[in-house]
């Protein structure tokens, strides 16, 4: 043993000895690849300093609607300990009754690494995996749901906060002094299992392409917004400089009763016509699938929201729905620059395009796609959204903070698979703008908007994925409000 160590450490002095003379040689191509990372690190944090928050006059941010406390645990070994064999038939289903149901549609998002939240419309299932989570080593819990995680991330950037949800008294005591929670008190809250995976994870004859998570629920509170008449109260008087909604995906496949849904949403409705022009209106997508309900959001809420933010799969599901066509459950996981910023025109111009129709409206100004290798965003020129260069290269080293775990990003457990250059769209003869190190934000105008690019140090040792999008939204907002 204390042989074959030695030799061992002898190898490696070799080794090493022989990489220092490699290197001093021929540079490796590794070392290579650190500078760049170091180089476009050092260039993203300038962009992000260049602008602060102002710590004087904090800004006012109001985010609805609900919360959850999140179990979070490695999914496959969740699934093996309750001895779910995987299927051999990935299906969707647009929410779950059964084990079988669970082991398809899990099977389904899980080898291309797609994002993914599903109701679960049978309570013994559901409480045999909350009881088989908490029982598994290495599980985590945490505050969740889009609402507070959001508004924590806006606290620690320096907003005030005033939070629409229902929690359990315990659960204000973890919330930051700066955010202040309108709605009611609940005894039990709601709970959200969430299954993470790295990427290469195996399970049966999947292999995971990268790092993501599969959400299951089976909310009591969430879906009636019930915290929202408190919220709406509490508003005149907060004023915000920005009001967010997201959350809405807890209604999704929801056993409503009949005109329920509606009736909700047009209370949202109201509260969002009513918000004063200096207020801004940001919605975050999610993961969505009940065609009904999305209808109602094209009808309710997304006429009166000047932002949008969202992912590389909410996006074309988004898109779809404006073109009249069916759910998009399923997107390229890893898509090109041009591609999203293709479909991110064409939802702006079709969104806008509805806004002049009816022109009762607020036109949409901002829309802002977060995906694994890049961030995207288009900002109407002259509107009130400011700082856009610096807040998608906040958003991109949020994307590393939040899915490393980590404040200081350490580019050695980071990687760019963003390419050295990208073409601004698919059309034929595009313009294609190299990816330089010094200036990695890229940033032109088209039409009446400006559109920045940067891309993300994707993190190569995963803590976690869920809430991701939560953070990198809210990190974009708060340097341009
Ligand atoms: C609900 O889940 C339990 C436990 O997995 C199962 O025994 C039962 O058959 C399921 N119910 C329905 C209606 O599928
Ligand atoms: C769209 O959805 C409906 C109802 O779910 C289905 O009948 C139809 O075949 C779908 N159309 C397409 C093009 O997928
Ligand atoms: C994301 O937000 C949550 C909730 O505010 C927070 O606990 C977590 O640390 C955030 N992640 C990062 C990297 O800031």
């Amino acid at each position: 043993m204390a042989v074959e160590l030695r030799s061992g450490l002898k190898y490696g002095t070799v080794l090493s000895f022989s990489a220092v003379l490699l290197a001093f040689w021929l540079r490796s191509p590794r070392s290579v690849l650190d500078e760049r990372l170091d180089a476009v690190l050092s260039s993203l944090l300038r962009a992000e300093r260049k602008v602060g928050i102002n710590n004087v006059a904090r800004p006012r941010v109001a985010i609805g609607f609900g919360g959850c406390v999140d179990i979070i645990v490695d999914g496959v070994t969740l699934l093996n300990k309750i001895g779910l064999q995987p299927t051999d038939q990935p299906l969707h289903h647009d929410y779950i009754e059964n084990a079988e149901q669970l082991a398809q549609s899990f099977a389904y998002f899980f080898a291309p690494g797609a994002a993914s939240e599903r109701f679960v419309m049978n309570d013994t299932l559901f409480s045999q995996l909350v009881e088989a989570s908490r029982e598994l080593p290495g599980n985590r819990w945490s505050v969740g749901g889009n609402a507070p995680v959001m508004a924590g991330r806006m606290a620690s950037e320096g907003c005030d906060v005033l939070l629409g949800g229902s929690f359990s008294p315990d659960f204000n005591d973890v919330l930051s002094q700066h955010i202040t929670v309108a709605g009611n008190t609940v005894e039990e809250p709601d709970i959200h299992l969430i299954l993470e995976y790295p990427s290469g994870a195996t399970w049966g004859q999947y292999t995971s392409r990268r790092a993501n998570r599969y959400i299951v629920h089976s909310d009591d509170h969430n879906p009636y917004l019930d915290s929202m008449e408190e919220f709406e109260k509490r508003l005149q008087n907060f004023k915000p400089d920005l009001l967010v909604v997201g959350g809405l995906q807890m209604m999704d496949n929801f056993p409503f009763k009949q005109g329920e849904r509606e009736a909700l949403l047009s209370h949202l409705t109201r509260i969002l016509s009513s918000a004063s022009p200096q207020t801004s209106v940001h919605f975050e997508m999610a993961s969505f699938v009940d065609e009904g309900l999305m209808s109602d959001l094209l009808a309710f809420v997304l006429p009166h929201a000047d932002s949008l933010g969202m992912n590389e799969q909410e996006l074309p599901n988004l898109l779809s729905l404006f073109r009249g066509s069916n759910v998009t459950v399923l997107s390229d996981p890893n898509p090109r620059v041009a591609t999203v910023l293709d479909q991110m025109r064409e939802l702006y111009r079709m969104v806008n395009q509805r806004h002049k129709e009816t022109a009762t409206r607020r036109p949409l100004t901002r829309l802002h796609v977060h995906t694994l290798a890049f961030q995207a965003m288009i900002v109407t020129r002259g509107s009130q959204w400011k700082n856009t260069m610096s807040a998608v290269a906040k958003a991109s080293l949020t994307a590393n903070r939040h899915v490393c775990g980590s404040a200081d990003i350490d580019t050695s457990k980071a990687r760019l698979i963003m390419d050295e250059s990208f073409s601004v769209s698919r059309r034929e003869g595009s313009q294609r703008i190299p990816l330089q190190e010094s200036r990695p934000v890229s940033c032109w105008t088209e039409d009446d908007y400006e559109i920045c690019v940067a891309p993300v140090l994707v993190c190569t040792e995963v803590y976690q994925t869920a809430g991701g999008g939560d953070n990198i939204s809210a990190a974009g907002l708060v340097l341009q409000i």
